[in-house]
């Protein structure tokens, strides 16, 4: 329990919560950082930031088209940041002093982001935002590469998966319950191919650590995952 206290108090690890697609890793972050008043960071809200910037500044989604110089002007003008959310609790995403954090899960660019996620000076714009967040410590990241490439030194590495015909189900429930079209094997075969395109890039693919703790969530609920990890973090520190 003094243990305990310290991490409380000190606030100074740093978890990395890494994993596939759709596969709950937000909530779960989310959820561990409020039960150890830990800061959340979603760091797949970047890569979309960058990539509405990038859409907007006329980029098409052809990688080869891409102009790796033009893009990095873009971004020498793109001030992206979490700011505290006006509706209380959590943060938000501004790009440029507006707020994106609706813009950002939009189709169009969700439909983009993989791309954009795959180019190094892209990579590099964006980590350099999470080492600065992570200076302060005290904080849970979810992303692809938070403990292998971010913060190979992070206090906690966790890898989330989940069977596929899993995770896109509960996608597909998700788009079902905002009233909105999906059709299952769509949702599936997106699935699928966001995992390709994630594990095969060829900057930071998506990769367990190998100190990474394996969590598939297939067969578990939200409340099993707290139990799961309250008893590694006791495990560990105390
Ligand atoms: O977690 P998400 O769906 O919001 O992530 C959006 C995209 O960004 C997804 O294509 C994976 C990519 N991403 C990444 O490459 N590295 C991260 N650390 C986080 C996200």
């Amino acid at each position: 329990m003094f243990v305990y206290c310290i991490i409380m108090n000190r606030q100074d690890i740093i978890i990395a919560v890494d994993g596939h697609s759709s596969t709950g890793k937000s909530t779960f972050a989310k959820k561990v950082a409020a039960r150890y008043g830990l800061i959340y960071v979603d760091t797949g809200a970047l890569y979309r930031g960058v990539t509405l910037a990038a859409i907007r500044a006329g980029f098409g989604d052809n990688l080869l088209e891409i102009d790796v110089e033009k893009l990095k002007i873009v971004l020498s003008q793109t001030d992206i940041r979490f700011l505290p959310s006006a509706t209380g609790g959590g943060s938000e995403l501004y790009l440029n002093g507006e707020n994106i954090e609706r813009e950002i899960r939009t189709l169009e660019v969700a439909s983009r982001v993989s791309i954009f996620a795959s180019i190094p000076v892209v990579r590099e714009f964006v980590d350099s935002i999470l080492k600065e967040l992570g200076k302060k410590r005290g904080v849970v990241m979810d992303g692809r590469d938070i403990g292998t490439v971010v913060f190979p030194d992070a206090d906690l590495k966790i890898f989330m998966t989940a069977d596929p015909q899993v995770r896109a189900m509960r996608r597909y429930k998700e788009i079902i319950a905002r009233n909105e079209e999906a059709n299952y094997e769509d949702v599936l075969s997106n699935v699928i191919e966001r995992d390709h395109m994630d594990e095969n890039r060829e900057t930071a693919p998506l990769r367990r650590a190998e100190d990474a703790i394996f969590l598939d969530n297939s067969d578990m609920t939200q409340e099993d995952e707290m139990v799961w990890i309250e008893k590694i973090i006791s495990q560990r520190w105390g």
